[in-house]
């Protein structure tokens, strides 16, 4: 099928191919490995509560605004913002705002591809027979010691980013769509399978309160800045992915019920992720708040002891892999759609640029993890400020210029014309992305600056 307006790097080839991308975008480390390590570090129940209810207010409603304005723009987050607010008779300053994503993008890339790194060091692992039979402290070792090698570590981020790099070279079609054809439904059987397992391990009551019972005394302005943050980053919200993957799709495709299913099924991983995980955290007496190696700490320890667990240990960490593989292209596709549009240089070559800057800063990640864990900026070594700095800064503001733009700059009968939904939705819809979203982004940045 042709389209009146296709952007010039390509087009999905249905709706179930941009559902499949934007959803392999979406579900990512963000789902299995960070959520359930922020929800240990922030008390579990009530944060979570938090991050539902920012996924419903914020998420869903600024996902059908970014991926209206990546469809009417069809070029990179940048040219997008420049040719709308031209549209729209708005400031052409507006284009920062790509530019703010990509830079985003760029900077999640490089710890994002350490920790798939991990994913990859520990299929060998598990491959090995690594985990059979080990117990907690044995299994802890195993992480510790990843973490103690710099040379391990930039092995396999070397290893993560050159295969991303050879994804987005090959496009859209080719290489974008190709790869998370099979992915998502398979991470999800595993997922059920290890849920499965979870109820088994004797804390399943324990876990299931822990995640779902809501106690508001452990929460505070910085957890829930955490909570609005990641709701954005598991949504792949507020820096230009989303944009950049919206201007691939066909002009007939309906953009709110799509925002929905992927929005419902990035939940419903990382929910599961947490119902596989904090059981295990619990039976083990493992600390729920052990940040960044909580999964690598936990998981383990189930494939060692189950039936067929080093087959499921194995399919769990490629699945991983791939998760996080499919995430990371979206990442750094709006800086190759830029560099191919405005520095005139092929898309491999704009690849090799943006991949091999990437994997550069990564290599500063990987430091942090060892030798540089001492070095500090406004007291984070540096994957926590990258982290920081990205996800509860970059993306809630950048998803709030996203909201103020589609609900107050664009012409509300263009907006009509590209989401086709019944008057009542397109007001509701409205009504969150005008008022609520940039209000609610507003008042926690306050809150956190300390104003409020
Ligand atoms: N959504 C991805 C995840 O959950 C991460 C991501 C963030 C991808 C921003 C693209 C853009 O892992």
């Amino acid at each position: 099928m042709t389209d009146k307006t296709q952007s010039i790097h390509g087009q999905w080839s249905s709706r179930f191919a941009f559902i499949l991308a934007a959803t392999g975008s979406a579900v990512g480390l963000g789902n299995i490995w960070k959520f359930p390590y922020i929800t240990g570090e922030n008390g579990g129940g009530a944060f979570v509560m938090v991050y539902l209810l920012c996924v419903a207010a914020l998420g869903i409603p600024i996902m059908i605004a970014e991926i209206m304005l990546g469809r009417r723009g069809r070029q990179s987050p940048i040219n997008t913002m420049q040719s709308l607010s031209k549209e729209a008779g708005a400031d052409p300053r507006w284009h920062y705002l790509g530019w703010c994503g990509m830079i985003a993008g760029f900077l999640i890339l490089a710890y994002y591809s350490v920790i798939a790194g991990w994913s990859m060091a520990y299929i060998v692992k598990d491959f090995f027979g690594g985990f059979i039979n080990s117990n907690a402290d044995e299994i802890q070792r195993l992480f510790e010691n990843l973490m103690a090698s710099p040379l391990q570590q930039i092995f396999w981020h070397t290893v993560f980013m050159i295969i991303t790099m050879q994804l987005v070279m090959r496009g859209v079609q080719n290489g974008l769509e190709k790869a998370v054809r099979f992915l998502m439904p398979a991470l999800f059987v595993i997922l059920i399978l290890l849920v499965a397992y979870a109820m088994s391990s004797g804390a399943y009551d324990q876990g299931m309160t822990f995640l779902f019972n809501p106690d508001f005394s452990k929460i505070d302005a910085d957890a829930v800045l955490t909570a609005m943050g990641h709701a954005f980053f598991t949504l792949s919200l507020g820096m230009g992915a989303i944009m950049v993957y919206g201007s691939y799709l066909p002009s007939h495709v309906s953009i709110a019920k799509t925002t929905f299913f992927i929005a419902g099924a990035d939940t419903i991983v990382a929910l599961l992720a947490g119902i596989a995980i904090f059981p295990l955290v619990f039976a083990n007496n493992l600390e729920a708040a052990a940040g960044p190696g909580l999964i690598f700490q936990t998981l383990p320890l189930a494939f060692g002891h189950m039936t067929g667990g080093w087959l499921f240990g194995l399919l769990f960490f490629i699945l991983l892999f791939f998760a996080a593989l499919s995430s990371s292209i979206s990442l750094i596709e709006p800086a190759v759609a830029w560099l191919v549009e405005n520095k005139n240089i092929e898309r491999h070559q704009a690849c090799v640029w943006a991949g091999s800057a990437c994997w550069a800063l990564g290599i500063g990640v990987v430091f942090s993890f060892n030798i540089w864990s001492d070095l500090k900026f406004f007291d984070k070594n540096l994957f926590e400020l990258l982290d920081y700095l990205t996800a509860n800064l970059m993306l809630p503001l950048g998803g709030m210029a996203i909201a103020i733009f589609a609900g107050w700059m664009m012409k509300q009968s263009h907006a009509e014309q590209e989401l086709e939904i019944p008057a009542k939705g397109f007001q509701a819809w409205q009504f969150l992305i005008k008022y609520v979203s940039p209000a609610a982004v507003f008042l926690v940045s306050l809150h956190v600056v300390g104003v409020l």
